[in-house]
């Protein structure tokens, strides 16, 4: 089976759970990711946002991810996550990326339609999938920084952008937010409901940081079939590296990396189970 043409979101879409994908920022949340995926028996997307991959370099974190693969036989798949450049994303295809994300819904639709089509038409000759965006994120942080009001997805847009790009899968605005939630997230089911049967395109959930447990598995119930999370790995990581040291002794950095690890990867093995993406792997 070759996993990189979509055939985990689709397994994942018509089985009714989702595959989550982490951020990650450096190798310690990196592995922590792979170590719970190995552990859980789970597919799970790694994915680096634009700073990120600029910062450390798609070539280095393409080899990263190759690897991983290699390794894992399929487990782990390296993506691409809101780039809002249409370069960006070719490039994380030349580096071996198995999936990317082409965001552009910030842009007119025609001109959403028009970059997504774009990356797809390369990503596709390169045996890489691609996730599009319609209806925003909110959020502050670097993954997406809107706080408008028209968030919400409409269902005619999502259709014209499915049908006329042809794209892999779809993160679609129903009032998640990237970053912890200041107030309880008011996530619109019906909306994704109505989405959902418009079209057959797999749907993305962003923002999963902090949206209830029980709303995330609705979510994944009418249509959502993989579920982004970042802030909670990013935030178990800063907490326990400044548990470590407040009374540090040594300067091994692993002696203080190991147990943020051990700690970002419990955190990973929950959030795979909430997503019910345990035990799915058959490599
Ligand atoms: P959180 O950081 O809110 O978990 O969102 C992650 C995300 O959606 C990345 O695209």
């Amino acid at each position: 089976m070759n996993r990189y043409k979509n055939h985990v979101l689709e397994h994942a879409d018509r089985q009714g759970y989702a595959t989550p994908a982490f951020n990650y920022s450096d190798i310690w949340e990196y592995e922590a990711i792979v170590q719970a995926a190995i552990e859980e028996r789970a597919v799970v997307y790694t994915a680096t946002n634009m700073r990120v991959a600029e910062t450390i370099g798609l070539p280095y974190l393409g080899a990263l991810g190759a690897k991983a693969y290699e390794q894992t036989g399929g487990q782990i798949l390296n993506h691409l996550d809101h780039s809002r450049s249409v370069e960006l994303c070719k490039q994380a295809v030349d580096c071996g990326y198995h999936s990317v994300m082409i965001d552009a819904s910030m842009c007119s639709l025609e001109e959403n339609i028009e970059k997504t089509c774009e990356v797809v038409e390369y990503a596709h000759k390169h045996g890489v999938v691609v996730e599009a965006e319609i209806g925003r994120i909110l959020g502050r942080n670097v993954e997406g920084t809107y706080q408008g009001e028209d968030y919400l997805v409409q269902v005619e847009d999502a259709v014209r952008l499915a049908q006329k790009t042809h794209v892999d899968s779809l993160a679609i605005g129903i009032g998640t937010a990237h970053g912890f939630y200041k107030e309880k997230p008011n996530i619109n089911i019906e909306r994704l409901q109505q989405v959902n049967a418009a079209i057959d395109t797999p749907l993305v959930l962003h923002g999963g940081t902090g949206v209830p447990f029980d709303t995330v598995r609705a979510c994944i119930q009418n249509g959502m079939a993989k579920v982004n999370f970042g802030t909670q790995l990013h935030a178990t990581y800063i907490d326990t590296l400044k548990k470590e040291l407040t009374d540090y002794q040594e300067t091994d950095i692993a002696a203080f990396m190991i147990p943020v690890r051990s700690a970002i990867q419990s955190v990973v093995q929950s959030l795979i189970q909430v997503c019910g993406a345990e035990n799915r792997f058959d490599g």
